[in-house]
């Protein structure tokens, strides 16, 4: 029985958990071309945007896209962001009103996602929308992922490059940790500038805060996000496996304090109080949190405020009891 054990052991290891997988290759024309021969063949590849590392695929190949919720462990019901090079990509998969297209004019490519009507022709795989008439897509502002899509000829589907209901990755480093074993390869283009997923809005709503901020947008956040409109917005989601304390001014015994402003911590989001460089660093210090020897998380509070809607979001969250 114990040798059984072993040899089954054994052949999961060699099968799934190499150390070499996923391999990385620093970003570059070698690195772009392995990756659009394995989606070619059907299999899914990390890669850097703008926003966070995404996990992409064909998203018109119903068994590419499989491969992202069986590497993720992600529940199917929960549908995924569609990539595309530009609006013309985006019009023929999307049904887009003034509105939308105005949007797009005015945030593409960048870290905004439309939730639109999809168009019955589009050729994209039920399973990225998990069977909603909506899509959601996006043109990404990041050379990785447009080198990518553009060496693809495809639309790319791409959630978050980790572990389901897991921390986002803003670095290669990041994504091995998460999905060990479970893809072929990451394109390592370094830290993500923005740190946080993409702004999401439907119908002039927006379903999950972002990067571009309701001001910008012009444009108040949801009331209420309900099952069918946000079936992605889990209230447990983004976690790390330790209790995270929001809102805290100090540390209490055995916490890990992630600081901001003037209050300091282990570690600071920006010790100068600036948003933005926050949300950069969210999702690296709940990472760098995570992996330290203490027991708990603590974070300071970060003001309700233009970016900070969307970090209090994440926060929340991850904070979330599970
Ligand atoms: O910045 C981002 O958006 C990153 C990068 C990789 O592009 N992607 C990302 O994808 O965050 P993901 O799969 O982790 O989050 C997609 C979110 C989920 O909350 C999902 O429920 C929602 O988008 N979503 C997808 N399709 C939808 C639809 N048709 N209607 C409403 N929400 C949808
Ligand atoms: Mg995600």
């Amino acid at each position: 029985m114990g040798s059984l054990l072993c040899v089954v052991r054994l052949r999961y290891s060699a099968s799934c958990v190499s150390p070499t997988n996923p391999r990385t290759l620093r970003y570059g024309a070698a690195a772009i071309a392995e990756a659009a021969r394995l989606i070619a063949a059907g299999q899914c590849v990390a890669v850097p945007t703008e926003t966070v590392y995404g996990l992409a695929a064909d998203a018109t190949d119903s068994r590419a896209v499989a491969g992202i919720y069986a590497a993720k462990g992600r529940p199917s019901f929960n549908p995924l962001i569609v990539h595309v090079a530009d609006l013309a990509a985006a019009e023929r998969i999307a049904v887009f009103d003034d509105a939308a297209r105005d949007l797009a004019a005015r945030f593409w490519p960048g870290p905004l996602t439309l939730v639109l009507p999809v168009k019955p022709d589009s050729g994209i795989a039920s399973l990225v929308t998990a069977g909603l008439d909506t899509i959601a897509i996006r043109v990404p502002n990041h050379r990785a992922m447009q080198a990518l899509l553009a060496a693809c000829g495809k639309p790319l589907a791409a959630p978050s490059a980790n572990a389901s209901g897991g921390i986002s990755p803003t670095r290669a480093e990041h994504v091995a940790a998460s999905l060990s074993g479970r893809i072929p390869l990451v394109i390592d283009d370094g830290a993500t500038p923005a740190g946080l997923e993409s702004t999401i809005v439907l119908r002039g709503h927006i379903l999950r805060p972002g990067p571009i901020t309701a001001e910008a947008l012009g444009l108040e956040a949801a009331e209420s996000m309900g099952a069918i409109t946000a079936p992605g917005q889990l209230a447990s989601h983004y976690a790390p496996t330790k209790s995270l304390r929001l809102n805290a001014p100090g540390r209490v015994d055995g916490e890990w304090l992630i600081g901001f402003g003037d209050v300091a911590g282990d570690d600071t989001l920006s010790a100068s109080g600036d948003m933005v460089e926050a949300a950069a660093n969210l999702f690296e210090a709940l990472h760098r949190a995570d992996a330290s020897s203490a027991s708990a998380i603590a974070i300071a509070p970060i003001p309700e405020t233009g970016i900070g809607v969307a970090i209090n979001d994440r926060l929340r969250r991850a904070a979330h009891p599970r």
